[in-house]
């Protein structure tokens, strides 16, 4: 068994630290929030990810958690679990990175510096040489890039679909390998630079999908059919399979809209125009807001309208506001002069603009409304056209941004539904009250 040095207790860092703790390894994870550090050592996790607490609990003899660097001087692996965020021009920050490098103790035998943060193609090679000019040059490097999804990291980590391992020298590659012997996956083996750009690659080729089904609901929308089946009869193709074919209110999250950004950047800095991958973003972006035209819809001018916005997490199982769609769609409606009241069962509303309204419960946020907007797929929602929710709505209109409910049930149920790439019922359209009469000015 090893001993494994994590720098960042974030989603990564941590989900790898209690996995590698569970396959029996001995960890030591780093970070710079002293609170972070007094949170894991009280033994509880600074953020909602199924699993990562128990594993961490069941394993507390072989992890520590130290905010002092010298703490992981005699590890063999040094894995960099840093967040890489988006600088001003969507290049990734890797300011975090650097300062791991810079801060690195003195190290003996042949320690291997572990990339899991996702970083732009090249950052393999231009820390080799940092770490050179450092007098390092026997710390071994190797790109591993991370694919767990938030919400299923712990089964992400434990059943990956692939690990990918890429090294400047065979044995430090093989090393990194042997920390896995447990897991049961296939490992592609590749030079530092493939695996830096499978890793961007496999990011984009998801959200691509995401935008291309969602295009294809809003075609859907004006036609007449209904995106649902067509995803289920487009993904028993096995050459296209079912997966990221649902339709909804776009993507959000850390990772898919930073790293779209930093594939974009990369390739125009090395000259080339990534057209396919500038239209997901875009498409992307006006997905999040068209709920906005949909409520406008049905309830005209949504001035002085109470909507609930139900969910805030960018998807179910996290409590990650990051790039939620819910932060976009929150500031649309208020820009609109729409009364927000939002619930969520785990995600910190503070993160929300100024202005909307907190709700403790579902029924709570409806409480009033003049619709119900569904952002996020908890399951606590799927019963949602309930007796409880119609009696207590102003008016009973529900706009699926998940395509969470059956339409045919919640209209049984008496609500006016829409989804996202649903044929609309024409009754479903409740009469408008009309836009206010612009002001004349002077
Ligand atoms: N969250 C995901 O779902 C996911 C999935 C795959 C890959 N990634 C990538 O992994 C990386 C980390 O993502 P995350 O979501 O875990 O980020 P995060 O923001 O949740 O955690 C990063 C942690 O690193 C700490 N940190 C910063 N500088 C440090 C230093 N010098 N030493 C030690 N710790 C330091 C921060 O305090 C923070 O706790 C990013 O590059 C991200 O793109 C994330």
């Amino acid at each position: 068994m090893s001993k494994v040095g994590i720098f960042g207790a974030g989603w990564v860092g941590l989900v790898t630290g209690a996995c590698f703790a569970e396959l029996g390894h001995e960890v030591v994870v780093r970070d710079v929030v002293p609170e972070k550090i007094d949170t894991l050592r009280r033994g509880e996790v600074p953020f909602h990810e199924e699993r990562v607490p128990e594993l961490l609990q069941a394993n507390a003899e072989r992890v520590t958690y130290t905010l002092d660097v010298a703490d992981v001087a005699g590890c063999e692996f040094l894995f960099v679990c840093v967040d890489t965020p988006p600088t001003y021009s969507g290049d990734a920050d890797l300011s975090r990175v650097w300062t791991v490098i810079e801060e690195l103790p003195e190290l003996e035998g042949r320690p291997v510096l572990v990339m899991k943060s996702t970083v732009p193609v090249g950052t393999g090679e231009k820390v080799r040489a940092g770490l050179d000019q450092r007098g390092l040059d026997h710390v071994g490097y190797v790109s591993n890039p991370e694919f767990l999804a938030e919400g299923r990291a712990v089964r992400d980590f434990m059943k990956p679909d692939r690990i990918a391992i890429g090294d400047f020298h065979e044995a430090d590659g093989d090393a990194v390998a042997t920390l896995y012997a447990k897991i049961d996956a296939p490992i592609v083996r590749s030079d530092v630079n493939s695996a830096e750009m499978i890793k961007l690659a496999a990011n984009a080729f998801l959200m691509t999908r995401i935008s291309f089904i969602n295009e294809i609901a809003n075609v859907c929308e004006a036609t007449g059919a209904d995106v649902v089946k067509v995803a289920e009869g487009v993904g028993l193709d096995h050459r296209l399979g079912p997966h990221f074919l649902r339709a909804g209110i776009g993507y959000g999250g850390s990772c898919f809209p930073k790293d779209s950004l930093a594939l974009k950047q990369l390739a125009s800095n090395s000259g080339y125009h990534f057209q396919l991958l500038s239209a997901v973003i875009e498409v992307n972006e006006l997905q999040k807001r068209r709920v906005v035209g949909k409520l406008k819809r049905h309830l005209g001018s949504l001035a002085g309208k109470n909507i609930a916005l139900l969910g805030i997490a960018f998807k179910a199982g996290t409590d990650d506001v990051r790039e939620a769609p819910s932060i976009v769609l929150a500031s649309r409606l208020l820009a609109e002069g729409a009364e927000v009241r939002a619930w969520d069962p785990v995600a910190d509303a503070r993160k929300l603009p100024k202005g909307v309204e907190i709700a403790a419960t579902v029924a709570e946020a409806v409480r009033g409304a003049d619709a119900a907007v569904i952002v996020t797929e908890w399951d606590e929602l799927r019963d949602l056209a309930s007796e409880q929710t119609r009696a207590a709505m102003a008016n009973p209109l529900i706009v699926d941004g998940r395509n969470l409910l059956d339409p045919e049930e919640t209209r049984r149920a008496g609500f006016a539904y829409e989804g996202i790439g649903r044929p609309v019922s024409p009754s479903d359209v409740l009469p408008q009250t009309p836009e206010p009469a612009p002001a004349h000015e002077g």
